[in-house]
């Protein structure tokens, strides 16, 4: 197997970071457009080898897709991350040339690839490619619905004081800070209903606190997060290269699904192999599906700017 992580910044250098640790493939590549950065990363990183005990080969390259060549999943990492203050989904304009012309070069050389979405605005992103790769829609998948899971995970665990990977917690809808909906009302720890142990007052602060995960983020560091970000990207990279089958919510391309069609948007969807499998559908309230019928709307609103550009 083998896998190329495209962007050797703070994210992209995470995420294969944390696939190399895992050993999830022979062979990783990482891809920059800045000169030497991901060449530098990547033997930094590949010194760490002999620390942490892994095999896995790491590559590093300028520009060079020919080394990408025969990927069997592709991560795409490519474009500006936020300043503080800033949302997604002004980065729309700039990322979306920088996506579009990576994906092109990508299929040249990985026809056959799984291609893995983090840019952002990233449910955009992930439409953007639906439409423009010819790809079958199951191959491309976007991860925020994975990241903005353990972010609303982490925030549950610091109401209830318990290890978040006793939690199980999902959030949908798009992956923006008014998109998002963190589905509190199924959440449970050790399937006992979450709800059981909070206040309405600490659930809506959990929710609130988790649809504004990045942007805190952003404005204490100064720039996107990457730990949190990396980790999600790997753990979908994982779900593929070992068709685990895992129920995880991420962006996909909607086709009546959840009420929605022409959209991509976070769904739960087993991850195997071939990308993303099914979608699951759940039963949501009337509040819950008015919310997704909203992060549809907003979501929609950025994919007509694709339009425009
Ligand atoms: C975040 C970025 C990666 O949510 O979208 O931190």
């Amino acid at each position: 197997m083998k896998v190329t992580v495209v962007g050797a910044g703070a994210v992209g250098a995470t995420c294969a970071d944390n696939i190399a640790r895992k050993e999830l493939v022979r062979e990783l590549v990482l891809l920059d457009i800045k000169e030497g950065l991901a060449e530098g990363k990547a033997q930094d990183m590949s010194q760490t080898a002999a620390l942490l005990g892994f095999d896995t080969k790491i590559v590093g390259c300028t520009n060079d897709y020919g080394k990408t060549a025969d990927s069997d999943v592709v991560v795409i990492t490519s474009g500006l991350p936020r300043k503080p203050g800033m949302t997604r989904e002004e980065l729309i304009g700039t990322n979306a040339g920088i996506v579009k012309g990576v994906t092109e070069n990508i299929l040249k050389n990985s026809p056959n690839a799984v291609i893995v979405i983090i840019s952002n605005p990233m449910d955009t992103m992930t439409y953007l490619t639906l439409t423009t790769s010819g790809l079958s829609k199951n191959k491309i998948i976007g991860m925020g619905g994975i990241l903005d899971s353990a972010r609303f995970k982490y925030q549950l665990s610091q109401h209830l004081h318990c290890n978040p990977s006793d939690l199980n917690a999902i959030v949908i809808g798009g992956h923006g800070d008014t998109t998002m909906i963190p589905l509190i009302r199924m959440a449970t720890w050790n399937s006992v209903p979450v709800t059981n142990f909070l206040s309405s007052i600490q659930q809506n602060q959990i929710i609130s606190d988790t649809m504004v995960g990045g942007a805190t983020l952003t404005k204490l560091i100064g720039t996107s997060a990457w730990y949190a970000p990396g980790a999600a990207g790997a753990s979908l990279v994982e779900a593929i290269v070992r068709d685990e089958k895992k129920l995880f919510t991420c962006c996909v391309a909607l086709d009546g699904n959840y009420g929605q069609s022409d959209i991509c948007l976070g769904v739960p969807v087993v991850v195997g192999k071939d990308g993303w499998e099914q979608i699951v559908e759940l039963s949501l309230s009337n509040e819950e599906q008015e919310l997704f019928d909203k992060s549809a709307a907003a979501v929609r609103g950025m994919n007509d700017v694709l339009k425009t550009l």
